[in-house]
């Protein structure tokens, strides 16, 4: 301020250091705020336009009318499943499929149908597996405990700041225990590290 004061005062005489000065100053504050928005936007990429793969999760799983024999067992099993999405756009999904597994065999299978969840929400699901298996190689009876596996795969697409899509795909596969005494699957074991795919190459709608 006082500089420029004084080269109002003397216009004849401007003094040519002072100049020079400024717009030095002055490009040190444009390079400064070049950086400055630089590092804003390095932030908001990392942060907001990184994609995770949301997570799938077993929550809860009843059973019903449960009946078996020393080789054969028939259930209804209504699971509720988590979908979980950390990142901050929302998850648009297909519809796909949960299974239930014994060793290698599908012994029940139900849809989840397509839908979506918001940036940083939970979405809970219900989904009702008519289970029937007339194959096991021993007594499962004398065991009481029949180890099963649950799969399920969902394919969708993450969107941020609504011009940006990228495909991202949330998987669940867990083991459980179904103890035939209580009726009651137990011990829901998540392996980890989370299997998840990594997410497509970025893509940008106009
Ligand atoms: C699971 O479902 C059963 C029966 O509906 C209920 O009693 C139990 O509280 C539920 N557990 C959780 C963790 O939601
Ligand atoms: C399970 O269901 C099948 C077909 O409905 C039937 O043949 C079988 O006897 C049932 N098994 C048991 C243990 O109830
Ligand atoms: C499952 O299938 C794989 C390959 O098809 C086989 O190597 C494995 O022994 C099977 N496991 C059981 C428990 O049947
Ligand atoms: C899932 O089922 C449970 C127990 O029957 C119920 O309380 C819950 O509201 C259901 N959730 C959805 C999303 O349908
Ligand atoms: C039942 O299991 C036996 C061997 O464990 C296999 O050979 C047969 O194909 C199976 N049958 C069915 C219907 O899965
Ligand atoms: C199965 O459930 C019964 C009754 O709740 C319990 O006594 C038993 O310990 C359970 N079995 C296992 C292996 O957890
Ligand atoms: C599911 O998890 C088990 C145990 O970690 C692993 O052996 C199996 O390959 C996984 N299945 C898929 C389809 O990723």
């Amino acid at each position: 301020m006082e500089e420029d004061h004084e080269s109002h005062l003397n216009p004849l005489t401007p003094p040519p250091n002072n100049h020079k000065k400024r717009s030095s100053k002055c490009l040190v504050y444009t390079l400064l705020a070049v950086v400055l928005q630089s590092i804003a936007f390095l932030i908001f990429g990392l942060v907001v336009l990184r994609i995770n793969a949301p997570s799938l999760r077993l929550s809860n799983a009843t059973v019903n009318q449960l009946n078996y024999g020393p080789t054969s067992l028939n259930m209804t099993v209504v699971a509720g499943i988590r979908l979980r999405n950390m990142n901050f756009g929302r998850f648009e999904f297909r519809g796909g499929h949960t299974i239930l597994l014994y060793e290698n065999a599908t012994i029940g299978a139900a849809s989840i149908y397509q839908g979506r969840v918001g940036g940083r929400k939970n979405k809970e699901m219900n989904v009702t597996l008519k289970v029937s298996y007339m194959n096991f190689s021993g007594d499962i009876g004398l065991l009481g405990l029949v180890k099963l596996r649950s799969f399920a795969k969902l394919r969708g697409e993450v969107r941020v700041v609504k011009i940006i899509n990228r495909g991202t795909t949330a998987v669940m596969n867990c083991t459980m225990d179904l103890n035939l005494t209580s009726q009651v699957i137990q011990d829901f074991f998540l392996p980890s590290p989370l299997v998840s795919s990594p997410p497509s190459p970025l893509r940008i709608h106009v």
